[in-house]
Parts: C-alpha cells; structure tokens; sequence
C-alpha cells in the first residue's frame, strides 16, 4: 500500500488501497443489520461458525439473561482448528524474550497435535464436560494449547493472569472449585526468570485442587512428584486422537475473573456460541484479516483482549497469531519493532499505556525498523489521547495505517464500539460507532437519553450482542445488581461517554475502578488488602493521573498502632504485591489520622482525589470530620504534583 490515509475536517478517511482490500466497504452496514439486529447475526453465525446442529432460536430475551442459538451444537475447538487443518499454514509464532531463544512456529497441524493430546490427558484425569480447569500460565505456546484442549472436551477454562500473587489465583481456583490447575515453572521477564512454583506451592493450599500440571519453561526435564505432573511428559504418552464434545451455544466456554466495585473479583461467564460468532466476526471486520495476515495482538492471556484477540479470534478465523513472552523493552525499548520486522507482522494491536511508554523512549528506537509490513493498528483498554493517537498513526504506521480504537470489556467478549477499516473516519480519542448489529446510546442518571455532546453513561440496548457474558459465576445477585439495576433493561457499562454526530467518545470508568497500565484494578480490593494488615485500622485507595500508566494507586492509610515510616510504607505495598500482585502497587501511601467521612461512615475518595490533585475539596459540608481535610492536605503537602 502505496497511498496515505487522507485526513478531511479533522477526522482520517481510509485510502483507495484500504477500500480496494476491506471486507466492510461503506456504512451501508449499520443501516442493515439495524433494520433486525437478530436476522444479521444469526446470518453471521451461520456463515463465520461451523454448527453441528443448527439452533432452534437465534435470539431469547429474559432479562436479565439472554440466549443465543439455543439448541444448536457446536465445538469450539473443532471451530478453531480442525477446520482449517487442509490450509497447511502457521497457526501460532511464539517469540521468547531471551533473544539467544529461537521463535517457535506451529502449523495448525502441529497445534492440533498437541491439543488433542493434551485434551486425552486431561480426560485421564478426570476431567469432564462442565469441569472447571484453573491456568496460570505466561504467553507461551502452552497456554493456547490448554485452552484449546480444555473447549476440545467442554471443560470451563479459567485463566489467572501469571503475575497475579498467590493470594490472588487461590481465590479464584476456590470460587470456581477446580480440581486441576496448569502452571511453569516461570517465565522470562526482563532477561530474569520469574519463579512461579513457589506461589502455585502457596496457592493451592486448601483448595480441592488434585493435580497440578507442570509446564519447564525454565529449566527442561523436571521431576515431578506427588501432586505434581510433568506437561511435555504427561502429553508424550497421551493419545493422538480426541473425539470433540458436543456443546450447547449456550454451554460456559470460559470463566474469566475481574474487578468490580467490591473487594471479591467478579467470575464473568462467557458462553460458546455467541462468543465464537461475536469473536470470528469482530476480529475479521476490524483488523480486515485475508488468507496472509498475521495478527500480533500483545495482551496477555490472563485478560480478555488475550483470550479473544491473541488466541481465539485470529484462529477463528484461521489467521496467523503472534505472541511475545517478555518485556516489551528488553534488551531495549526496540524489541517490538524488531518483532514486527522480523515476522512480517500485518495487524498489531496494543494498549495506549505501552504507546505512551514506547513515545517517551523517543523516536530513535523505531528508525532503523522499516515496519513496512503493518497494514492496520489497533488500540484497546482505556481511552487514548490525542497525541499518543497522533504518534502511534505516524511513527508506527507511518501515515498509513488506520488506527482502529477499539472500545469493549471483559464482560462483553469482543470488541463493540470502533471504527471499521475500510469505512472510517479514524478519529483521535473517539471509538467510533457500535459494531454493525449492536447499539449503544448515552443516559443520564435517570436511563433516559441525552442530547448529542452532552455526557452520560453508556450503556448498550436490547439485543444485546452474542458475545457478551451471561452472568458472573455463582452470583445471580452481584450481576443484576451490578449491570441491570440502575438502567432495568439496558445494559450498565459503567462508563462515561458522549455522542457527537454519531459517534461515540468514551471517557472513563464512572465507578470505584481503575484503570492501572490498562489493567483494571477496584479500589476496595486494594483496600482490603491493606486492611489485612493488623496495624492497619482502615484506609482508602484512590487513582491519580499518571503521564505512562493512565492511572495509578495512591492509598491513605490510618494506622491502630505503630507509626508512620518508610519500613512501614514498603512493608505495606509488599502486603499489596501478596494479595494482588505488583501491578496493583500502590505507588505512594500517606499515614493520616483520620479518613474523610459521611454520618454514615461512607470514606468520601472524592475528597481525597481533590486534595491529591491540588483542587479545592468539594462537598465538606456531608462530612462528619471536616476537620481531618486540614490534616491530609498537610501530610499530602506537596509530594504529588498532578501530571
Ligand atoms: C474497561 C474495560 C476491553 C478489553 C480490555 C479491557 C476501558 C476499554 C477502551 C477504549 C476508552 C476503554 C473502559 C471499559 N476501555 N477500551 N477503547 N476507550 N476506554 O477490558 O479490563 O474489562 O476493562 O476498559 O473503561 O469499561 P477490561
């Protein structure tokens, strides 16, 4: 592709050569699969997914639930690889971050292999249709092929992220009761190998975890004992051939957990059928993908961008995938343009926080990388300003590549709010329109629509679209309270956007959740860490600006003993790096007497927020010790300057 993008008032318009080669052409789209979103879909469904058994009903609504393709069957797995077995091709590029380390590739035949091995020695030990599995695996090759195997026999994957603490995957192998975990021995992170054993050791104390599947991706030809098996040995003496279940549409492909407004992370379910379809088409459309695309899409497995467009997506589609398992500045801040390069990548698609990461590095990382390869950039996890936008567009895509601003969340499966490639415009910091057959709008607290450009909430209207989850994981109450209460029939994202002509701007969370480095973190999940400590009398977690991550914790903390000290502050942050893991960290802790309060004893962060960002505290007068602002505002002093 020869020919710029073309930028028209302010907005960029796709070239002639994105329109020659764009599934998705012009608009006219949007007005069709509006006219009936359930015909569009299930027309969709049957020409992206392979149906064992077609559905009796494409759509049933019965709030707070909904179906999709009730009574048709399928296999995920079947979907993923078998179908594309004749195609000969590369399904998966694995880049390990020692550099000495040679990439791996492995064909669909190769991955398949593999899967069903794995799947028959799942199935030796015990494990059936239904059954939760529990994976804390890096981003290598293992881990795709244990998700794989577990949809091969309908088991429920439930992946923990690996730089989660102990404390953090033992809690979510006991909600979801899983009686086999996978894990490694660790992974390279920054030229050093992180130890994992220990804190699977830690982790499955007291849970009904019997077996424990190994992965040596430190050190080669471990013995395992006990509990203990060994991946590469166990797959070794497994047989090559497993039959695929047959599964509902509706049946639970996976559980994935994540923050909420309370300290217990939500187990949100997504089902089969509907995730597939939502998952085939979104990753098609919006990364325009033909026969030779190769997607490098670099979240990790343990968030849902990882599970959708790192691995299931583009073998959905019967693309090529790339993963990376390190650091993205090791050796140097060059090493993702280098990985580009190297394996002709054609999609990448990342999170603002590393573009704002890779923009402060400077430019002189990216000249000798031609990154002529790239034909479309995409942008997931928090909203993205203008001049990272403007960066990623020039430095990375020279120019030439759409940038495709991808709004969506772990609860709704796939990507819902974005520009299409071939349609546009391309717009810094606005998602665009809602993906063809699904509709957002804007409410004020009331559930009733606002006025283009004012602001509101955003939530998404009936039908709800086929990839979203379906409730969180024993826990009726938390899902209707959390995504049906204040709206009744229209779907809560929890975020703050507006329209203007007709397209949608996202402005942040409008709940006591963060966005840390684009990972999403609750306030009250750091706070009960903190409070675990028994001189710790109660504390308060706030996010505050920050130029790299987007935001990061600062925590006020009220002691019952003891003083304050810098032996206490990082003692206090390793309690945080136990219960959650260091990405949580809260970057600064401040020792203050009293926390901010209401009659009812509600902590007012507001007043904290306002405080650390130098701004006049607002609403003293609901506060029962309005007192103690004085006192923080002295302890804060100048230490936080808001960036
Ligand atoms: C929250 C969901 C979606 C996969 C990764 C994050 C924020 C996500 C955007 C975007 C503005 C965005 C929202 C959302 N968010 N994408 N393009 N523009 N905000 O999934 O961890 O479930 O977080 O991320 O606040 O609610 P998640």
């Amino acid at each position: 592709m020869t020919t710029y993008i073309t930028k028209k008032s302010g907005k960029y318009w796709p070239s002639k050569e994105m329109k020659k080669i764009a599934w998705v052409k012009d608009d006219k789209i949007y007005k069709k699969a509006e006219k009936n979103p359930v015909k569009f879909w299930g027309e969709l469904a049957k020409e992206g997914i392979t149906w064992e058994k077609p559905w009796e009903k494409t759509y049933e609504e019965k709030l707070p639930y909904f179906t999709w393709f009730k009574g048709g069957k399928l296999n995920f797995c079947v979907n993923a690889l078998d179908r594309h077995l004749d195609k000969n091709k590369t399904a998966l590029i694995w880049v390990p971050e020692p550099v000495k380390e040679k990439t791996v590739k492995l064909t669909y035949g190769e991955l398949y292999d593999k899967v069903n091995k794995f799947a028959n020695v799942l199935k030796k030990l015990g494990v059936k249709k239904g059954d939760v599995v529990a994976i804390y695996l890096p981003l290598i090759p293992e881990a795709l092929i244990s998700i794989l195997a577990c949809t091969r026999i309908g088991a429920i994957h439930s992946v923990v992220f690996s730089a989660f603490s102990a404390g953090a995957l033992k809690t979510r192998i006991k909600d979801g009761k899983a009686k086999i975990l996978i894990s490694a021995d660790g992974y390279y992170r920054r030229g050093k190998p992180e130890n994992l054993k220990k804190k699977v050791g830690e982790a499955v104390k007291g849970t009904k975890v019997k077996n424990i599947i190994m992965v040596d991706r430190i050190q080669k030809n471990k013995k395992y004992r006990g509990k203990y098996l060994s991946f590469e040995k166990e797959i070794d003496k497994a047989d090559s051939y497993c039959k695929p279940e047959l599964m509902n549409s509706e049946d639970i492909l996976f559980i994935l957990y994540t923050s909420g407004t309370t300290g217990k992370p939500k187990g949100v379910i997504h089902d089969t059928g509907g995730y597939a379809t939502q998952a085939y088409w979104t990753t098609k459309w919006n990364f325009n993908l033909r026969e030779d695309d190769i997607l490098w899409c670099t979240a990790d497995i343990g968030w849902i961008t990882g599970h959708t467009y790192a691995f299931y997506g583009p073998l959905l589609t019967g693309n090529t995938t790339l993963i990376y398992e390190g650091s993205p500045d090791f050796p140097n801040p060059g090493r993702w343009w280098d990985i580009i390069d190297e394996n002709k990548v054609t999609v990448f698609y990342t999170a603002p926080t590393a573009i704002r990461m890779f923009m402060k590095f400077g430019d002189k990382y990216i000249k000798k990388n031609k990154l002529k390869s790239l034909k479309i950039l995409g942008t997931v996890g928090e909203p993205i300003d203008e001049d990272a936008w403007e960066w990623y567009f020039k430095k990375i895509g020279n120019s030439r590549c759409p940038v495709i601003d991808t709004w969506w969340q772990t609860e709704t499966g796939g990507t819902l709010i974005n520009a299409l490639p071939g349609v546009g415009p391309f717009v810094p910091t606005v998602a665009g329109k809602s993906f063809p057959g699904t509709r957002h709008i804007v409410v004020d607290k009331k559930g009733k629509k606002v006025k283009s450009g004012k602001n509101g909430f955003l939530v998404q209207l009936s039908p709800f679209a086929p990839g979203m989850f379906h409730g969180i994981y024993k826990n009726h109450k938390r899902y209707v309270k959390t995504y049906w209460k204040r709206f009744k029939d229209k779907y809560d994202t929890s975020d703050g956007a507006f329209i203007k002509e007709g397209f949608i701007r996202v402005t942040g969370r409008t709940d006591d959740v963060m966005k840390v480095a684009g990972h999403r973190l609750s306030t009250a999940e750091l706070e009960n860490a903190l409070n675990e400590d028994k001189i710790v009398n109660e504390s308060a977690v706030v996010p505050i600006p920050d130029k790299i991550k987007g935001e990061v914790p600062i925590a006020f903390v009220v002691l019952k003993k003891g003083t304050a000290s810098e032996v206490l502050e990082k003692k206090l942050k390793k309690d945080v790096d136990k219960a959650i893991g260091p990405t949580a960290r809260p970057v600064k802790i401040y020792f203050v007497d009293e926390l901010p309060k209401t009659r009812s004893g509600k902590i007012m962060r507001r007043i904290l927020k306002n405080i650390l960002n130098k701004e006049e505290p607002q609403g003293l007068a609901t506060l029962v010790n309005p007192k103690c602002v004085e006192e923080i505002k002295g302890v804060v002093g100048e230490g936080i300057v808001k960036k």
